[in-house]
């Protein structure tokens, strides 16, 4: 049996370590990873130990320490910065590039490199940064598929677009017709999670997709206890929250709701979606993520009828109405649980609610990359 051994690069909290735990094989895992964000290393050491991160800059590593490793795996979510939609979008011309392209330059040098997994947002499709890594990646004699997938696709209630490669040397992707030049945009097996595993059939009922039985398990067993909720509440936000939660302590701050109460993502419990936790969350208020209305016993279109009469002429009474709603920030360990990171995750005593809220935001989906390493793997 092959033993795969990743480097996990740009580690963060490590949610692609997670991903290659999650793996019902144990032919996998990750042997060392490196980061620079202080407070992310404290927590990657927190959960998988101090002896396999290093707190380097990637730019240190040399074609020839990159095989002391002994690795035959690379995984790695590059920083994102040079291709978002809110960003300049500089791509390779963004000094947070050279990172991402000294390593794909060590590539040609590294022949016991076989497989690659790597993450960036939506718009990385259409970068430079992505033609040369193509290139590279096809000099190299890798198989390349590219994927534009999003937690929702999977039943879980949060909205993360994102952009996918896996590559491997050995064995080409036959699942999907495709040319290599297209993006996959919907993940080619069933994840109906329990019902296909029950059927025996190669397609399933529900989805028409193929069953394999690998990633139907995977889905099953390793989703997390959140994403294994949804199997009775299918897609709820409600499954995702603490039990209790102090609702002063996350409340969105008057100044917020007065000011910005008509640009706020409101959701309710029973929502089945929510947008992308940004690592803005709490100190940017567009597009950096949901806040939840708590409140059951007013309704938010009464509370805006009001809070839209007066805020201009009467910010008391504006801000009283939209106070009935009782807004509140997700707490930290709601997001976590909304990415799909396990419920025993932990965090340093000294990390803030911010620090978590900012690497969380960098993150990544663990359904989603669990999923794709198993595809990676099995497919
Ligand atoms: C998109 S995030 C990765 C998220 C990660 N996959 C996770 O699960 O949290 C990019 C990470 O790369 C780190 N980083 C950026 N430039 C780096 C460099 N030159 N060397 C090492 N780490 C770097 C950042 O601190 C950040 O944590």
């Amino acid at each position: 049996m092959e033993y795969i051994q990743v480097l996990e690069l740009f580690a963060g909290l490590g949610g692609l370590h997670i991903a290659v735990n999650n793996q019902k094989d144990a032919n996998i895992q990750v042997v060392k990873s490196f980061e620079i964000n202080v407070n992310a290393v404290k927590t990657y050491q927190e959960n998988f130990g101090h002896d396999v991160v290093s707190n380097r800059n990637i730019l240190s590593l040399s074609t020839e320490e990159l095989f002391r490793q002994n690795v035959n795996a690379i995984f790695m979510s590059p920083p994102c910065q040079p291709f978002t939609r809110l960003g300049k979008k500089l791509d390779v011309n963004d000094d947070r590039c050279n990172a991402f392209h000294h390593v794909l330059k060590l590539l040609p040098r590294s022949p016991n490199i076989q497989y690659l997994l790597i993450e960036n947002v939506y718009g990385f499709e259409s970068s430079k940064m992505r033609d040369t890594m193509l290139e590279i990646l096809q000099s190299c004699g890798f198989y390349t598929i590219e994927f534009l997938l999003s937690p929702t696709d999977f039943g879980v209630p949060n909205s993360r677009l994102r952009y996918y490669l896996l590559a491997r040397k050995n064995k080409k992707f036959t699942f999907c017709k495709h040319d290599h030049t297209s993006i996959v945009k919907e993940f080619p097996y069933c994840t109906c999670r329990v019902k296909s595993l029950n059927d025996q059939a190669s397609i399933c009922s529900n989805c028409q997709r193929e069953v394999n039985t690998n990633i139907s398990s995977l889905v099953q067993q390793n989703a997390g206890n959140a994403a294994q909720n949804s199997l009775v509440n299918p897609g709820k936000l409600h499954s995702y929250l603490d039990k209790e939660t102090d609702i002063e302590q996350y409340a969105v701050p008057d100044k917020i709701l007065l000011r910005y109460g008509n640009i706020l993502d409101l959701r309710t419990f029973q929502d089945s979606s929510s947008c992308c936790f940004t690592k803005g969350y709490t100190h940017l208020v567009e597009g950096s993520g949901s806040v939840l209305v708590c409140s059951r016993s007013v309704t938010i279109e009464e509370a805006y009828k009001v809070y839209n009469e007066f805020k201009d002429t009467d910010s008391e009474a504006a801000l009283k109405s939209l106070r009935k709603l009782k807004i509140r920030y997700f707490t930290p360990k709601e997001v976590e649980r909304i990415m799909c990171f396990p419920d025993n995750y932990t965090w340093p005593k000294d990390i803030s609610d911010k620090t978590k809220y900012k690497l969380l935001g960098n993150s990544v989906n663990v359904h989603v990359v669990t999923l794709l390493v198993a595809l990676l793997l099995h497919s």
